[in-house]
């Protein structure tokens, strides 16, 4: 069963939209589209035992993924991340139950390729013949993974100086025709919205795509069938754009509409400080974002400062009584750290914003002992080993005398 009812809503003026439409951006009100299902439908048809039947990927929900029946998947295996138990940490911070959810597992090691199976898998479907995000890194990696996988010509524009290089490396190896654009992420997603606009040819496959964001919410899903059945209290998310936030956040309300879970979890969102306006945002109680101007911080790939999806992240913060909280670029360093000398888990910096939040949260007591915590992180370290290698003491040279070398080992010579 994969040909559900579906359609696209406005998330401002409600607007409705035929899912074979293709379009971006509600046209009455400009405001972004969203996917919608006949949950009424959905119930009496998703058998949850054939979910067990298949294999832990990101296909495994298919009847929650808005995909013609006769479409062809363009996959390289994304999903079924591993969900770590985080003792270690979870003592550091006097916490019971903590998890890692970690999504630099996915193919292209990074969440997108969890958005990126189902967007490019629809670009084919609707016959598309070239595909095109801006990004910050990751988006364009993996979109140019899947584009070479379907055969598609692929396009992407990134932050020139400001993208990680074996991110960037990633777009070049797997084909992509790479623009670096002297300017920030901000003003690279408004040129390729500008250019898709114009260019009909061209598929935009940036989190306004909102059947990329069908493919981010299976992580919701995940969770759920890791934890058996049982939803956590606390899921914390790194946000730059803000769409996988969003995404997360929707993955656990299809659970609840379907009747599968009566409770759901806070989201909490971390940004950079010096990229952070919807964190200000909900601060000050504001009802929209104030755009930072030249946002800043070590991990590049949350260095937004006019995210895209940001009502829907605000309204995922606000339903869900959670919050939005800061962290310096110190403390993502610092919690990037922890992570990979306590865990094992080596992440990239925006990754480990969802560590450092955790900290602040835990230290203040607003996360507490009792609380279920699942902290997402969402690109592999080796991403970006540039801001790592200053974290770590450097390596011991030394020549061929065997008790020098002994001595380096930290044995007794
Ligand atoms: N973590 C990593 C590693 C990312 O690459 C991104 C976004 C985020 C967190 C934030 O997710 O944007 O959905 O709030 N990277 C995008 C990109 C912007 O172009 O790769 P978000």
């Amino acid at each position: 069963m994969m040909n559900m009812d579906h359609y696209l809503e406005c998330i401002g003026c409600r607007a409705h939209y035929s899912s074979t439409e293709i379009s971006y951006l509600c046209k009455s009100c400009g405001d972004l589209l969203e996917v919608r299902y006949d949950y009424d439908n959905l119930r009496e048809s998703i058998d949850t035992s054939l979910w067990k039947a298949r294999p832990m990927t990101v296909w495994r929900y298919e009847e929650l993924l808005p995909l013609d029946k006769t479409s062809q998947r363009v996959s390289l295996g994304e999903g079924g991340t591993t969900l770590h138990k985080s003792t270690r940490i979870a003592e550091r911070l006097r916490l019971k139950r903590l998890s890692v959810k970690d999504e630099g597992q996915n193919p292209t090691g990074s969440f997108k390729d969890r958005g990126m199976t189902l967007g490019v898998s629809k670009a084919v479907e609707i016959g598309a013949e070239r595909v095109a995000c801006a990004s910050t890194g990751n988006t364009s990696a993996s979109l140019a993974a899947y584009a070479a996988r379907a055969g598609l010509e692929c396009v992407v524009v990134i932050p020139s100086g400001k993208t990680a290089l074996g991110k960037l490396i990633q777009a070049m190896v797997y084909g992509a025709r790479v623009v670096q654009l002297e300017g920030s992420f901000d003003d690279a997603l408004r040129a390729v919205m500008k250019s898709a606009q114009l260019d009909k040819s061209l598929y935009l496959l940036n989190s306004i795509n909102p059947y990329r964001l069908e493919g981010q919410k299976t992580l919701a899903y995940e969770v759920w069938d890791q934890l058996g059945g049982e939803i956590p209290d606390t899921v914390i998310v790194p946000v730059g754009n803000a769409g996988n936030i969003s995404a997360i956040w929707k993955g656990f309300q299809d659970l609840n509409h379907l009747g599968l879970i009566s409770d759901l979890p806070r989201m909490i969102g971390v940004q950079a400080e010096g990229a952070s306006p919807i964190a200000n945002a909900y601060r000050r109680g504001l009802k929209t974002i104030e755009p930072t101007p030249n946002p800043e911080t070590i991990a590049t790939a949350i260095r937004i400062g006019s995210p895209a999806s940001w009502k829907k992240a605000l309204t995922a913060v606000k339903d869900s009584k959670g919050s939005m909280e800061t962290v310096t670029d110190r403390e993502i360093l610092d919690a990037q750290r922890l992570l990979a000398s306590l865990e094992g888990i080596f992440v990239e910096p925006a990754s480990a914003s969802s560590i450092a939040g955790l900290k602040k949260l835990a230290e203040s007591g607003a996360v507490n002992r009792e609380e279920e915590v699942v902290c997402v992180t969402t690109g592999h370290g080796l991403k970006d080993p540039e801001a790592a290698v200053h974290l770590c003491e450097k390596p011991i040279t030394v020549g061929k005398d065997r008790n020098a070398i002994r001595r380096a080992m930290g044995l007794h010579a």
